[in-house]
Parts: structure tokens; C-alpha cells; sequence
């Protein structure tokens, strides 16, 4: 039986899920729940090697329906090895992305069809629906500029998706803003253009509001 809690955090490029999904984690922990934090792509082992294809371009060939194939097979393994076991220990598991990204990168912005992504979705998530959904909503130029400070950083190039043009950005955004609309049971859109503790704060609220932790 499944007794722990499910959380994931979607978005655009340079919303500020990872330091959010960090902070939620600790928080979480302050108030003394076991916490698994972790990241789609990726998660497991054989779920990084998928990340390091996807994310690097090289199964950019393989299109986009190809690519949701792959974070799909990501997912599956993420789902089994990892998140599920998780939850049925009594664990909160808060992960940075999860199935609304292939919704939004592979289908509202990379052309693959609702029903192909529904069907995806079935057999890789099928009931481990998260119980809550955080959106941070940025305007993409706002999230680009933010995504490219932090590479600059890190003397990090832009990855597969970030490189994309800037409809591709606000075809995203507006997906993750119709999920919300459509599932406003599991989603909660935080303005992410606020400052990181402020964010927090709406991040946490959310939280207490739907999950009582
Ligand atoms: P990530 O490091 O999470 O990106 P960011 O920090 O910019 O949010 O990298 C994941 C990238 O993979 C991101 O560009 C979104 C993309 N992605 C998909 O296209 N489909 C998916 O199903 C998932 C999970 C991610």
C-alpha cells in the first residue's frame, strides 16, 4: 500500500525548480518526514545514462517522438526501481520533473501527439499519479536569461532543450499553465519570477495547504 507522498516540480528552462525541490526537501525533513529527493531524467543508474543521451542531443535524430520514447523508458525504470518502492515505505518523494515535461517538451512544443503522450503516460506512470504538482511559471525570455547566467557559471553549454527557439519556450508554458488548468486537484502554479525565498514560501504554503506534511 502507498503511504508516503508524491511531489514533483515542473516548469520551463531557469524557473528555479532544483534549488526549490532542495529546499522543499529540507523543510520537509525539518519537520521529520524521511525525504527522497530526486530528478527526471534520471533518478537510477540506467536513468542517468538516458539523461546523459537525451540531454547532450545525441538522440536528437532520433525526433521528437523517438526522444519521448526514451524519457518514457527513463520513467518507467524511475517509477520501479525508485519513486514506488519509495512511497510504499511511507517516503515523501519530491522530484524535479516528472510526466507533464513530456507533455509539454515532446508534445505541446515538439509536435507528438495527445494520445501518443497519454498512451506513454499509462504504461510509465499509470496510478503513481504525484499527489501534488508545482508549476513555476516564468516568462521564457525571463528563464533563458536565467538558464544561461547559471551555465555561464558553471562554464556549462546550453543543454538539448534550452538551445530551442523562443516559440518552442512559450509553447511550454503555456502546456504547463493548461495542465494546471485541467488537473487543478494535483497543480498549484507558483509565480517563480519572485525572489528564491519568496518562492519558497509559496512552494511550502502549497504544501501545507494540499498535503498537510
Ligand atoms: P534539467 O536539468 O531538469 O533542466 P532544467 O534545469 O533546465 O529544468 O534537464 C532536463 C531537460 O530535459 C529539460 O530541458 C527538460 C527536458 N525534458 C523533456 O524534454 N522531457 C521530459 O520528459 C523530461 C523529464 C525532461
Amino acid at each position: 500500500m502507498i503511504t508516503g507522498k508524491f511531489i514533483t516540480f515542473e516548469g520551463g528552462e531557469g524557473a528555479g525548480k532544483s534549488t526549490q525541490a532542495r529546499l522543499l526537501a529540507e523543510r520537509l525533513r525539518a519537520a521529520g518526514h524521511h525525504v527522497v529527493e530526486t530528478r527526471e531524467p534520471g533518478g537510477t543508474k540506467r536513468g542517468e545514462e538516458i539523461r546523459e543521451f537525451l540531454l547532450s542531443g545525441a538522440a536528437k535524430d532520433f525526433g521528437p517522438m523517438g526522444e519521448a520514447v526514451l524519457f518514457c523508458a527513463a520513467r518507467d525504470h524511475h517509477v520501479k526501481e525508485l519513486i514506488r518502492p519509495a512511497l510504499t515505505r511511507g517516503d515523501w518523494v519530491v522530484c524535479d520533473r516528472f510526466s507533464d515535461s513530456t507533455a509539454a517538451y515532446q508534445g505541446a512544443a515538439g509536435g507528438v501527439k495527445p494520445a501518443l503522450i497519454r498512451a506513454l503516460e499509462r504504461v510509465s506512470v499509470a496510478d503513481t499519479v504525484p499527489d501534488l504538482t508545482l508549476i513555476l511559471d516564468v516568462p521564457p525570455e525571463a528563464g533563458l536569461r536565467r538558464a544561461a547566467e547559471r551555465n555561464g557559471e558553471g562554464d556549462i553549454a546550453p543543454d538539448r532543450f534550452e538551445g530551442m527557439d523562443l516559440r518552442f519556450h512559450e509553447a511550454l508554458r503555456a502546456c504547463f499553465l493548461q495542465i494546471a488548468e485541467q488537473a487543478p486537484q494535483r497543480c498549484v502554479v507558483i509565480d517563480a519570477q519572485q525572489a528564491e525565498a519568496a518562492v519558497a514560501e509559496d512552494v511550502w504554503e502549497a504544501v501545507v495547504d494540499r498535503l498537510n506534511p
